[in-house]
């Protein structure tokens, strides 16, 4: 495995943290070991297994991860959805309570909402930025807080640090989805967090022709996590390995570009009379700015925007975009766009959406890293519909 200084920027860990030295060929590639059998070493070696999560491009691009994230271990699985739910897994049993922040994904509110209590595991929300309310919500037999910053699909922002410090006090288990951010803009371990988790499937791979998830954490946590992945078995394939960690390659690059595109848009937006409510984090007069600044080194390429009008006004809107395309899933290096109630959160009941704050006039954005005058005429075209 690539042997890297400790100090290694961010461009040179996409590239070469974790590569497994093809010493057959010397390809600087991580070979595709296609393999599901392999030999076995003997009494005291090591069963190889794809889904031991040990096989050499799992471990390539796991190592490639958890060095972007600043972390001692990581794992990579099927789906996002197959990281976080491994995670409530291997740390929550029946009798356990967790506690959740209300503005998150909308799988991991359904699996929150159906999938835990089913298994006994109780479920707090909490619809607050103020790290005291989720101390508040705790009990003695809470086990994990799940929070998402920023947050999807309002980037909301809460304050890492100060959760973690309070959450570790009291002997909880901090998780971060951090897709939206990715570990370029932010490092929630190095804020205390305790797990990271990431639908690898957006920017991790960033070119929209993969599933996956990952998990950063400390050894003995992956520990608990890879025994859960090897029993449900949510691994990833050495094809979509290789895929992953060619896309990681480019991820601080694109990201950089992904940060500039959205400032600009969002810059745009806010100051434009067609549009009632911008949510960016990068925006001086966003209720997190000042904490996104602290904790974050860009703002990331996600924003929300609603047009005035109605819901039909807002369909309008989406349909004149030409270079956003109208779909799910966010994070590659094409722009998209998408209404939450009808895509991530559609699954959300309408009561618990307006508790959220997500509007059906709301359209999400993941700016791509096209040119950036591009997008902005083609949302300026689009908000013509806006009368
Ligand atoms: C913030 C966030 N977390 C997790 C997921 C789930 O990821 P996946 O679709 O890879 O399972 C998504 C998917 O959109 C997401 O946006």
């Amino acid at each position: 495995m690539g042997d890297l200084r400790s100090d290694a920027g961010f461009s040179t860990r996409c590239v070469h943290a974790g590569t497994c030295e093809d010493t057959l060929a010397g390809g600087v590639n991580t070979p595709i070991f296609a393999s599901s059998a392999f030999r076995v070493p003997g009494p005291l070696g090591t069963v190889v297994y794809p889904r031991y999560q040990n096989i050499p491009g799992q471990k390539a691009v796991a190592e490639k991860i958890a060095a972007l994230e600043n972390g001692e271990a990581g794992l990579v699985v099927a789906s996002g959805m197959a990281a976080i739910g491994s995670v409530f897994l291997a740390f929550c049993k029946a009798g356990d309570h967790v506690v959740l922040q209300r503005d998150l994904y909308g799988g991991t509110v359904g699996l929150a909402q159906r999938e835990l209590p089913r298994r006994g595991i109780d479920v707090s929300w909490v619809d607050s930025q103020n790290p005291e309310d989720f101390v508040a919500a705790l009990r003695p037999e809470t086990r994990l807080i799940h929070l998402e910053t920023p947050s999807n699909p309002l980037l909301k922002i809460l304050d890492l640090e100060a959760l973690a410090r309070l959450a570790r006090a009291r002997g909880v288990l901090t998780v971060v989805d951090n897709t939206f951010a990715t570990p370029i803009n932010q490092n929630p371990l190095d804020l205390g967090i305790d797990i990271v988790v990431h639908s690898g499937t957006k920017y991790l791979n960033g070119h929209s022709d993969l599933c996956c998830g990952a998990v950063v954490a400390r050894s003995e946590l992956i520990g608990a996590v890879a025994s859960m992945v090897s029993l449900y078995g949510p691994s990833l394939s050495p094809y979509d390995c290789f895929l992953l960690e060619r896309g990681l390659k480019t991820l601080a690059l694109r990201v950089a570009r992904h940060n500039e595109n959205a400032m600009a848009l969002a810059a745009f937006l806010a100051k434009d009379p067609r549009v009632e409510r911008v949510f960016y984090p990068g925006l001086a007069d966003h209720p997190g700015h000042a904490v996104a600044a602290r904790q974050m080194r860009g703002f990331g390429g996600m924003l929300s925007f609603e047009p005035r009008g109605n819901a039909e006004t807002a369909h309008k809107v989406m349909r004149r975009l030409k270079l956003f395309t109208p779909a799910v899933s966010l994070g590659g290096v094409e722009s998209l766009a998408c209404f939450p109630v009808e895509t991530s959160h559609a699954s959300v009941p309408p009561a618990d959406r307006e508790k959220m704050g997500i509007r059906d006039t709301l359209i999400r954005l993941s700016v791509g890293i096209e040119d950036t005058e591009d997008l902005l005429a083609d949302l300026d075209d689009a908000l013509r519909e806006v009368r």
